[in-house]
């Protein structure tokens, strides 16, 4: 079935305020509005540049849909430093990526918060991008396959079907993360057809090939033609390469 392509931007930590306006409008100047008719695109600012982002779209009219990097599960309340769902969706966010690699490892994020983040999403209409994969160690022990299951697993437990075909899974080994060292599209592709095969066995043959599985880690626009042309990657979550607005929108173009 076709997957409609989805090419994502995290900033991660990166743009002031300032910064990120520039950014929005120099990526809405390069971008053409018949792309959305065979692409998403989306970008992941942080959280304060979420407004204003998403003004410079709105004011040109531009159909980039706009995602946070994080969330936490409980609508409001005592819970310092956080952010909930509705604060997302009344800024605009349709997206939110959960259980990016950078959480796990550097703020302790588990697979139960991962699921809990997941489902708060899906209740409050938004659509996770639920970010996998295995670190350099898992890779080298020939278990990767299994690790990465089992994080999708955990991910969608209790998640039923009609919510799991609004998700996004992505695949982002550890060891190609910002390091310049890209998952070669065989090795993408065999943990993203993994993946899809698990969502297979959660939710069928027939939802599991009506969700779209992204690959990130390292890509940009010289290596994104040959990860988008494997039959099981359905779009990229660009890191470092999508702070510039010529290699972004030149990614996307060869998802087109
Ligand atoms: P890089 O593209 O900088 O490797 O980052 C990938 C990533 O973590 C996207 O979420």
């Amino acid at each position: 079935m076709a997957r409609k392509t989805l090419i994502a931007g995290n900033w991660k930590m990166n743009e002031t305020y300032g910064e990120a306006v520039v950014l929005a409008q120099e990526i809405s100047n390069g971008f053409y509005d018949d792309w959305v008719e065979t692409v998403d695109v989306v970008v992941c600012p942080p959280y304060i540049d979420l407004k204003p982002v998403k003004t410079v779209f709105e004011f040109d009219k531009r159909k980039v849909g706009l995602s946070a990097q994080n969330v936490y599960w409980e609508a409001s309340g005592a819970f310092t430093g956080e952010i909930s769902v509705p604060m997302l969706k009344e800024v605009g966010c349709a997206w939110c990526i959960v259980g990016h690699s950078e959480r796990r490892t550097l703020f302790g994020e588990t697979n139960e918060d991962v699921n809990k983040k997941a489902k708060a999403l899906l209740a409050g209409g938004l659509a996770p991008i639920v970010c996998v994969g295995e670190s350099l160690a898992v890779r080298d022990d020939g278990t990767y396959l299994a690790y990465v299951k089992a994080q999708v697993e955990a991910a969608f437990a209790g998640i039923d079907e009609a919510d799991a075909r609004r998700s996004v899974v992505a695949y982002e080994p550890i060891w190609a993360i910002g390091t310049g060292r890209t998952a070669t599209p065989e090795q993408a592709q065999e943990v993203c057809a993994a993946i899809r095969e698990t969502l297979a066995g959660l939710y069928g043959a027939e939802a599991a090939d009506a969700m779209r599985v992204l690959y990130g880690g390292s890509m940009n626009e010289g290596n994104a033609a040959l990860l988008l042309a494997e039959a099981d990657i359905d779009g990229g979550l660009i890191g470092g390469a999508s702070l510039k607005a010529a290699s972004f929108i030149q990614i996307v173009k060869e998802a087109l």
